[in-house]
């Protein structure tokens, strides 16, 4: 546990650091472009509205639809577009009427994981590019598949994996890339938390703009469906609790799940087959699509939605993939229908004597989510994707960085100029040190590098490539194998397919 002064040194090396690396400014936003590119969102839930809440809408890209099956959360996701860039917005129940319709050059994919692969392939075979969501996609055939479809229609193909659009996680390549940290055999990795991981509707009952759309708040609607009348019907903690009385326990998030759901195919009637009909879209219960990370058939669970990012990023860091991957875990805490694992330990083997390790864990969050890059020289400790500090080894641990240590002969005294207040984004003071001034930046810089790419016609352009997202995905999937089954796996490529 480090102290606030510590803390401070550390941010304030990182920044001294930052400075006198090589690429200056290399990752701060993109030169801007002839022409926004014309976007459709497929999935717009949280992922999909976090990315359109970020959008770089000032010349990079225009959003002129949106696909979702889910009736709220399409409605939630036009309303973000109508209000930031495009009154006019087209919003599809289902995506395929969406790309025979048109009208635009590229799409963003932020939907479960089961329905990575498939989603992606049409776009691309129907002649858009595309970014999708990480993980990259459930199988190795999905990820094969769409990394075949994005060359044979010369396509980009981006993943969004925003780490690598993020200055402080570059700029931490570049001390591993210039020996500044000195030899790293080991990354620690780890993404702590201590609740279920459970999902409920509890945010959209007394939602402003579904209450605009439906004509009542939801929670409302739920409550005729209850038998539940006058104030009492505006009260989730009531509505929602066992024959809506004040000191029953609360519904079960599937049974919650069931009457929003419910609810909703009254409002469009089409909705109840998306539900239910495993034909088409794969989901056997509403709470399968509301909580779709907890089932095996739609997620590989903390593995693919959290491990898979600190996976890249150290594959990214060592430019390597890992051999071999061992993992413990299980459903240890959460006894409520869940069949992914809700504690994950693994240890990945890279070649040339490195090691990281992967922990994920739901039932203590003191360790919040951070990864460490720890070598012979220094350690650059980065954490909630939003702060950056650096430790030197041979200054004492927590000491000063003197930066003639890195080796780059230039005066510590620019460290703290015009390269340091770029990574730190626009709004960020002078000596605030490693941190985001806005943690959401990344996402912003990301899709400004996909419309690049397609601008420019160079799908090298991209944060994340398909490349990546397939190495991050192999990795993950054999961890979740290494689990089940006991056993040390090949991350291997050729090991994996022959699996
Ligand atoms: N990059 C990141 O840091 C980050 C963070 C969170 C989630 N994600 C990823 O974003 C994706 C979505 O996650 P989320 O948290 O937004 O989930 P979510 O459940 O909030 O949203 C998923 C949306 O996809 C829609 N959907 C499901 N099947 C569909 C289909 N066949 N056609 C059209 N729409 C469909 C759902 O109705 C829902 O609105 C996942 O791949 C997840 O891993 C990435």
């Amino acid at each position: 546990m480090l102290k606030p002064e510590e803390l401070k040194v550390g941010r304030r090396n990182f920044m001294k650091a930052a400075a006198v690396l090589p690429a200056a400014g290399a990752y701060v936003a993109t030169a801007k472009i002839a022409e926004p590119v014309k976007c459709a969102w497929i999935g717009t839930g949280g992922e999909g509205r976090v990315l359109l809440e970020n959008c770089p809408y000032n010349g990079f890209i225009e959003v002129v639809a949106v696909a979702d099956i889910r009736p709220d959360f399409r409605e939630l996701g036009a309303h973000i577009v109508r209000q930031k860039c495009c009154p006019d917005v087209r919003a599809y129940s289902n995506y395929k009427d969406m790309l025979s319709d048109g009208g635009f050059e590229a799409v963003v994919i932020a939907t479960p994981l089961l329905t990575h692969g498939p989603i992606t392939m049409d776009c691309l075979s129907a002649g858009y590019h595309v970014l999708c969501e990480k993980t990259m996609a459930y199988s190795i055939d999905d990820c094969e598949g769409m990394i075949n479809a994005a060359k044979k229609n010369n396509l980009v193909l981006a993943i969004g994996h925003q780490r690598h659009a993020n200055p402080l996680y570059i700029t931490t390549k570049e001390m591993v890339d210039t020996g500044m940290l000195g030899e790293v055999h080991h990354i620690r990795s780890l993404w702590h938390r201590n609740h279920s991981w459970r999902r409920s509707p509890a945010g959209e009952w007394n939602n402003e703009v579904l209450k605009e759309k439906f004509g009542e708040y939801p929670i409302e609607g739920v409550a005729k469906i209850l038998g539940i009348t006058g104030e009492n019907a505006k009260n989730p903690n009531i509505v929602m609790r066992e024959g809506g009385k004040e000191d029953a326990p609360f519904y079960t998030e599937q049974k919650q799940f069931e009457l929003y759901f419910q609810y909703l195919a009254e409002k469009e009637p089409e909705f109840e087959a998306k539900i239910h009909d495993t034909s088409e879209y794969g989901y056997e219960s509403p709470d399968m699509l509301g909580n779709w990370r907890l089932y095996k058939k739609m997620s590989h669970g903390l593995m693919s939605e959290l491990g898979s990012h600190q996976i890249d990023v150290c594959n990214w860091m060592w430019g390597a993939e890992p051999d071999y991957v061992s993992c413990a875990g299980g459903i240890w805490a959460y006894d409520d229908g869940r069949e992914v694992a809700d504690h994950v330990f693994s240890i990945f083997q890279y070649p040339n004597e490195k090691v990281m390790t992967f922990t994920s864990i739901t039932t203590n969050k003191f360790d919040h989510y951070y990864d460490q890059v720890m070598g012979t020289k220094g350690t650059a400790f980065l954490t909630g994707e939003s702060e950056a500090y650096y430790y030197s080894e041979s200054g004492g641990k927590l000491g000063e960085v003197k930066m003639e240590e890195s080796g780059s002969g230039k005066p510590a005294g620019s460290a703290s100029g015009s390269r340091a207040k770029d990574m730190a984004g626009a709004g960020a003071a002078e000596g605030d040190g490693a941190s985001l001034s806005n943690p959401f930046d990344p996402y912003r810089y990301e899709l400004e590098k996909f419309a690049s790419a397609i601008r420019k016609g160079d799908p090298s352009l991209v944060g994340c490539d398909g490349e990546a997202g397939y190495k991050a995905a192999i990795a993950v999937l054999r961890s979740v194998q290494a689990q089940e089954e006991n056993k040390v796996k090949s991350c291997r490529i050729a090991d994996a397919r022959t699996a």
